[in-house]
């Protein structure tokens, strides 16, 4: 020991070096006990023009381009602002992250799988997606990463859209509470955080050439409140702008929604940055309000310089754009506190993912009491398709996750593929074995639907699991399920009375058999817990009290829009731009369903538990703007019961529909009480009054409801 000591006193030399610290910039803007806003202009104050312009646009795609150089300093994710080292500013590493660290494998990292965005919003469970976000910026800060691309709020309004997976649902307030508690959760772990698409980016078809047209009322009330809410709960550092145009401009060069809403009215402070190629101007884009170009240079490097130095843009500007995205650097604690490389943690990660899956699987039908099986009791289960031997499904895109291992059903290992299936090594039949030991289960692939109802009919239990995979740039043609699963279900459905149906879907799916089976469970794409998650929930270890987040329709031409709008526009890669015209207006998912007396297949808000409960005792105030009740879990197990809380406008609000205005989640013991007193937010119960440009409570008689109950309220002038 002694000559080691030795060894290492007299020869440092012969010891791999570690990197030279770097040398500590001391400028007063280091002095935590200042504000942000403080610190960026003493930072601004000392930069020059280049390095201004420097922070403006970023440097893209890292990895993502197979071959690319990588600049030095990137951490190799979807985008990257070099640092100013010698005013001691770091690099801003962005990587998409929507439902997890999307790209690790590639880097020989991990990245956790949640279950996705709008699984979480169906668990109402503000905590949930607190949580959801923790895990994304711990996970980040592991990786090195120090701000997140992923915080989708666009509404379900579409639902054929490709990537409602990775938004919160139909409704602006749900979404907006859930995706504004994910973000908090995410920034308290010091990464930055990003809301998007900003806005109306509403389908995938045509997203970059598409106009949506949306008069003020309705965009006020519907899109952009849940972006509304969303901010000023999490007070992101950015928000992206998104690819589409909205009444005429496109989103990064809107004036309206970037200047006069997004930081005049909602007075958010961070920045602006366009979705991946998405700005398309210098001068009207930085006079509009956009505040960093993402990915390249093309308008906001030299060409920005240059209207800098011609004062087209006033320096003000320029300097504005870089306060914003300086201040929020100080207030997320990436200078003060910069990630620090380490191992994610696996266990952590699925255990989170398990616990958000276990509140997210929305149980639809249970006849005759089926579920939960009783493992006692059951001897033959017959596990039929989606790869249920072995895997949950994930949704495409840049919100894909890579599967650890590599992919147990395509065996692809690396970056993950773009727009293809990509299956997560959590498998159904281990756990759902691990629940039933004394079973016998066997799994048949589905492909065959007369050879799964052979297998189903001499089976106890038909456990059938569909799918439907999404991802980014495409919708779905139809809310039916793809390759035949429809007749699959029927097969088995015919050949044993006691068919469950589990469905891993982006969104909402149509059910022509739903008369035919006992047991349905939406389990959206459940994330790396998914397998152990649904397997509780099916053994009855789980009551599950997940409510939908979106209406499902009974068939397509239920929707607004029968067909997703310029989906056959030729040629089908580059079709001319069109209009996209959202002429339901206000009347998004359950409000059009209830404005245009529609059934749907199963109501926004809907999903059975294995006990039941009962409502009493309602009392809303329309003073102290409360609504008050007692939910009583009427059954024998323990179970939670999502209250939720609706509103129905004075006539003259001219708004048929209720709106969701409150929810809490209630967990009781059988045959126990609980008292429940719920806060409404007035804008949740405002319009938003055109003439007068501005938000109002209207005077007059209300009605809440809460599960079976209403009672009329008045609001006083
Ligand atoms: C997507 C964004 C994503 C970006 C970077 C775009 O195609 O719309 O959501 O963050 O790419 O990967």
């Amino acid at each position: 020991m002694k000559s080691i000591l030795v060894l290492l006193t007299i020869s440092p030399l012969l010891l791999a070096q570690p990197p030279a610290a770097k040398p500590k910039v001391e400028g007063p803007w280091m002095d935590k006990s200042l504000s942000p806003d403080k610190r960026a202009d003493l930072v601004i104050a000392q930069m020059t023009l280049a390095e201004k312009i420097q922070m403006v646009h970023g440097i893209g795609w890292g990895a993502l381009r197979p071959g690319s150089a990588v600049p030095p300093g990137s951490n190799e994710g979807a985008g990257f602002v070099p640092a100013i080292e010698r005013l001691g500013i770091p690099a801003i590493n962005l990587a998409d992250s929507a439902v997890g660290v999307r790209m690790s494998a590639v880097e020989s990292r991990y990245g956790t799988l949640l279950p996705s965005t709008l699984a979480a919003a169906a668990s109402f469970d503000p905590d949930a997606a607190y949580l959801y976000g923790s895990v994304i910026g711990r996970e980040l800060r592991a990786q090195g990463f120090n701000m997140s691309i992923g915080g989708g709020v666009d509404l379900v309004r579409e639902p054929r859209n490709g990537r409602n997976f990775e938004y919160a649902g139909e409704d602006p307030v749900l979404a907006g509470i859930m995706v504004g508690q994910l973000m908090k959760g995410l920034q308290a772990q010091q990464v930055m955080g990003d809301i998007k698409h900003y806005a109306l980016n509403d389908q995938e078809t045509g997203r970059g050439i598409l106009n949506a047209i949306m008069d003020k009322r309705t965009m006020r009330e519907t899109d952009l409140l849940a972006f509304q809410i969303a901010i000023k709960l999490a007070q992101p550092a950015g928000v992206m702008c998104s690819y589409n145009k909205v009444n005429g401009d496109y989103a990064c060069e809107n004036d309206y929604l970037l200047n006069q809403v997004l930081k005049k009215e909602w007075n958010f402070q961070g920045w602006v940055l366009s979705d991946w190629g998405g700005t398309h101007s210098t001068n009207k884009a930085a006079l509009a309000g956009l505040d960093q170009e993402m990915p390249g240079d093309r308008f906001f490097g030299v060409p920005l310089e240059k209207a800098v130095d011609s004062r087209e843009i006033p320096e003000a500007r320029l300097n504005d754009m870089v306060h914003r995205i300086l201040r929020s650097m100080f207030a997320c604690g990436v200078i003060d506190n910069p990630p620090v490389r380490t191992v994610v943690d696996p266990f952590q990660g699925r255990d989170d993912a398990q616990h958000i899956a276990q509140e997210s699987i929305v149980l639809l039908k249970n006849e005759s009491a089926l579920l939960p099986l009783n493992a006692a009791r059951v001897e033959s289960i017959a596990l039929i398709g989606s790869h249920a031997d072995v895997a949950v499904l994930s949704g495409g895109g840049s919100a894909q996750v890579d599967p650890p291992g590599g992919d147990p059903v395509t065996h692809h290992q690396g970056v993950s593929p773009w727009m293809h299936p990509v299956w997560f090594p959590s498998s159904p039949m281990k756990y759902i074995r691990a629940h039933a030991p004394h079973a016998a289960v066997e799994y048949n692939d589905g492909s065959d639907p007369a050879s799964a109802a052979k297998l189903a009919q001499v089976s106890q239990v038909a456990i059938v699991f569909v799918n439907q995979y999404m991802s980014e740039a495409r919708d779905a043609r139809t809310l039916a399920l793809p390759d035949n699963q429809d007749a699959l279900v029927s097969a088995v459905a015919a050949a044993n009375p006691n068919t469950i149906v589990v469905i891993e879907s982006g969104g909402p799916v149509t059910m022509p058999w739903i008369g035919e089976v006992k047991g349905v469970l939406e389990a959206w794409y459940p994330g790396i817990g998914g397998a152990q998650a649904l397997s509780a929930i099916l053994f009855g270890e789980v009551n599950p009290s997940a409510k939908l987040p979106v209406t499902f329709a009974k068939s397509d031409a239920d929707l607004p829009h029968p067909q997703v709008t310029g989906i056959d526009l030729k040629p089908a890669g580059h079709p001319p731009a069109f209009d996209v015209n959202y002429t339901e207006g206000l009347k998004v998912g359950y409000k059009w369903f209830e404005a245009e007396h529609k059934e749907p297949l199963f109501p926004f808000g809907y999903g059975l538990s294995y006990t039941t409960f009962a409502y009493s005792g309602l009392r809303p105030d329309g003073a102290a703007h409360t609504v008050s009740f007692t939910v009583k879990n009427t059954g024998k197990r323990a179970g939670t019961e999502v209250a939720q809380v609706y509103a129905m406008l004075p006539a003259a609000a001219g708004e048929p529909f209720k709106r969701l205005v409150a929810w809490q989640r209630v967990s009781l013991e059988p045959g126990e009480s609980k008292a429940v007193t719920l806060a409404v937010d007035p804008l949740y119960l405002s319009i938003y009054d055109t003439e007068k440009d501005g938000w109002q409570l209207l005077a007059g008689d209300y009605q809440a409801m809460v599960g079976p109950l209403t009672s009329a309220f008045h609001i006083a002038q």
